[in-house]
């Protein structure tokens, strides 16, 4: 926005001199009522949730340390820069059997998986969503009629290579697999989704590329609107207030908090997007199956700042 107001005014500037002063005076009178205004939440989760990008201005310390994280980049929307694999001949095609090829494209802006049978293109798929950090793997969705569909072929560091996503038949590309909710409650921060009932058909309904990408600090702190302005109003209060206290929470609370993510796939109650520090995660998982122990250890340090962050940031670090 203010990049246009700058646009502008040099575009004046260039035809006529004499309309740059009052040009200026418009440009600091919109600057000075912005500032006159109290920080307003746009953020997607509704009041109570400050704008992701807004512990930055008193945290930022940790925040550039977290913005490095797989966590910050466990979901994206795919452009060049997020999406990891190659894009240029040989090593953009995948082949599956009968001459039929999927060939990463780019076309402008927009990056594109297309189908070819002997070199000759069939069809078209946009790269909308990226999930996965790319640490080890990504994989991507296309977005059509409302639904979010997986992309036949992912990204594997490891190999450094194109291959055929997990669960995927080898022997043709497949579009159809359609990527429910879930997965962005693990992976994002939000995602616009709505349910469109008929009969006893629910559907996952969706806007395209609306989400807020990434594991962003109010995914594991919860809302934190009130807090924000509560700070920006009293900046001479160091002790933190309007926001969960990590160390007051149980060693339950805080396996459960990591748990929500990091015990597996499991039918839920409510969304992964409404879990709160605090909560308790038996009241968001429906207990068809035995509880599943993590397999890894890092859920049981999880009041060791290192698991989320890197080792080189210590947890009393202050901008
Ligand atoms: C205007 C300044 C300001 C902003 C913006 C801000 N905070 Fe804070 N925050 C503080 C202060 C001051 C403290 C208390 C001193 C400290 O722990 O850094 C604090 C403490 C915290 C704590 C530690 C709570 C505890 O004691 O266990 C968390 C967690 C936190 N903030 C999260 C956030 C998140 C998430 C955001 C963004 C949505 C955010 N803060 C934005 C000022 C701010
Ligand atoms: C909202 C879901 C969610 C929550 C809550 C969550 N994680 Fe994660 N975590 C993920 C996802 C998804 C990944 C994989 C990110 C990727 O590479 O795409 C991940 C990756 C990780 C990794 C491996 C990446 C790395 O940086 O080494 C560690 C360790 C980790 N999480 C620890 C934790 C701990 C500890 C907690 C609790 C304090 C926690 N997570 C809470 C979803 C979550
Ligand atoms: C219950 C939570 C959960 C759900 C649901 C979930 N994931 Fe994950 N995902 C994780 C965690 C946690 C990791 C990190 C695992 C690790 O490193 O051990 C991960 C890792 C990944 C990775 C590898 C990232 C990397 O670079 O290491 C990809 C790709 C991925 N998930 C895609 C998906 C897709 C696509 C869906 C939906 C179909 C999905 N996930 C659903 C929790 C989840
Ligand atoms: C994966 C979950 C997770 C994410 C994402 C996360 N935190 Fe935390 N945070 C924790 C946990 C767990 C603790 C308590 C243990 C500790 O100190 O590491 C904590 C502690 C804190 C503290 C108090 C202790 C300290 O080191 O000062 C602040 C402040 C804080 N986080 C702010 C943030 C901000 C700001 C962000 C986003 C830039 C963020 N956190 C992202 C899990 C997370």
């Amino acid at each position: 926005m203010e990049n246009d107001y700058i646009y502008q005014v040099s575009a004046v500037m260039n035809k006529r001199p004499y309309l740059l002063v009052g040009a200026i005076a418009v440009l600091v009178g919109l600057l000075s009522r912005c500032s006159d205004q109290k920080p307003r939440s746009a953020d997607t989760r509704g009041a109570a949730y400050a704008d992701a990008t807004s512990c930055a201005s008193c945290h930022k310390t940790i925040y550039d340390s977290y913005a490095t994280t797989a966590h910050a980049h466990s979901s994206a929307e795919a452009e060049e820069g997020t999406v990891k694999g190659h894009f240029s001949s040989p090593l953009n095609t995948f082949h599956f059997a009968n001459g039929t090829d999927v060939v990463m494209e780019k076309q402008g802006k927009e990056l594109f998986q297309a189908v070819k049978v002997n070199g000759q293109e069939k069809a078209r798929y946009p790269f909308d969503i990226v999930m996965g950090s790319g640490r080890k793997a990504q994989t991507f969705l296309y977005w059509s009629k409302d639904q979010y569909f997986q992309l036949p072929v992912s990204w594997f560091v490891p190999a450094d290579g194109w291959a055929n996503s997990p669960g995927f038949p080898a022997d043709h590309p497949k579009f159809d697999r359609v990527i429910p909710s879930t997965c962005f409650g693990c992976h994002s921060s939000d995602v616009k989704v709505r349910e469109e009932v008929k009969g006893i058909n629910i559907t996952e309904k969706f806007e395209r590329r609306e989400m807020i990408a990434g594991i962003d600090c109010q995914r594991c702190h919860g809302p934190a609107a009130a807090h924000v302005q509560y700070h920006t109003e009293n900046p001479a209060d160091k002790a933190a207030h309007f926001i969960a206290r990590m160390d007051t929470l149980t060693r339950q609370q805080r396996l459960d908090a990591c748990a929500l993510c990091h015990s597996g796939l499991k039918p839920m109650y409510k969304p992964a997007f409404a879990f709160k520090p605090g909560d308790k995660l038996a009241d968001f998982i429906i207990p068809t199956v035995p509880f599943p122990k993590s397999r890894t250890s890092w859920t049981y340090t999880a009041t060791k700042c290192n698991c989320w962050r890197p080792a080189s940031v210590s947890c009393k670090a202050r901008p």
